[in-house]
């Protein structure tokens, strides 16, 4: 595939639909005068929901699903590999249902180009979705004495430490880093 270096990873690259709890956090999430990109949108059944409650929706999906016809005139379907399609311009919150994704550092860097500040996914911590500030503060690796972190390159973890400077708020906080040790070139 030109321009990279690596193929998607089987997981990765596999469509299965999510379950309706998911569903249902990104669509509490959005509002009427949202413009929502889904990357990795499957069969669209998400998207379709999301361009009843939102202005605009394009949908995004690197595999021919048989789509029914007509799509609602403020869904548009993108084919394409979301590594390597440009995003669209306006987009004000995005979502990436993909537990497996390992581009999420790309995703966001991309979606940051066009300005969209909102991600809802499911990719940092594969299980619950949750709403990551792509403008948010970062704070480097080594900055953090111990903790929980989430990082704009998809990782997650535990930095340890001395288990008596554990606390409850400690244990329960969670650090958004922009270099943890996972971070690797990705593209
Ligand atoms: C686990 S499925 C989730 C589908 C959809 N979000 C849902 O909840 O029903 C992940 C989807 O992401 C798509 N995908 C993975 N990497 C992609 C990429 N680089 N570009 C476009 N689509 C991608 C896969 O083809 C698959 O359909």
């Amino acid at each position: 595939m030109a321009g990279l270096t690596t193929d998607l990873s089987p997981w990765e690259a596999m469509w299965a639909a999510y379950d309706e709890d998911s569903y249902a956090v990104v669509l509490e999430q959005v509002g009427a005068a949202d413009v929502v990109l889904d990357i990795g949108a499957g069969d669209l059944r998400l998207a379709r929901r999301l361009a009843a409650k939102v202005r605009f929706v394009y949908a995004l999906e690197q595999q021919p699903h048989p789509i029914q016809q007509p799509l609602p005139e403020n869904l548009q379907l993108i084919v394409g590999d979301a590594r390597l399609v440009p995003f669209p311009t306006g987009i004000s919150q995005a979502v990436l249902l993909m537990r497996h994704c390992t581009h999420l550092a790309l995703y966001a860097a991309k979606l940051a180009a066009v300005n969209c500040r909102w991600l809802l996914t499911n990719a940092r911590w594969g299980l619950t979705v949750e709403k990551v500030d792509l403008r948010g503060e970062r704070r480097p690796y080594h900055s953090l004495a111990m903790g929980w972190y989430a990082c704009q390159c998809g990782a997650t973890g535990f930095r340890p430490g001395p288990p008596k400077q554990l606390t409850t708020a400690l244990a329960e906080q969670i650090h958004e880093l922009s270099d943890c040790p996972n971070c690797q070139p990705q593209f």
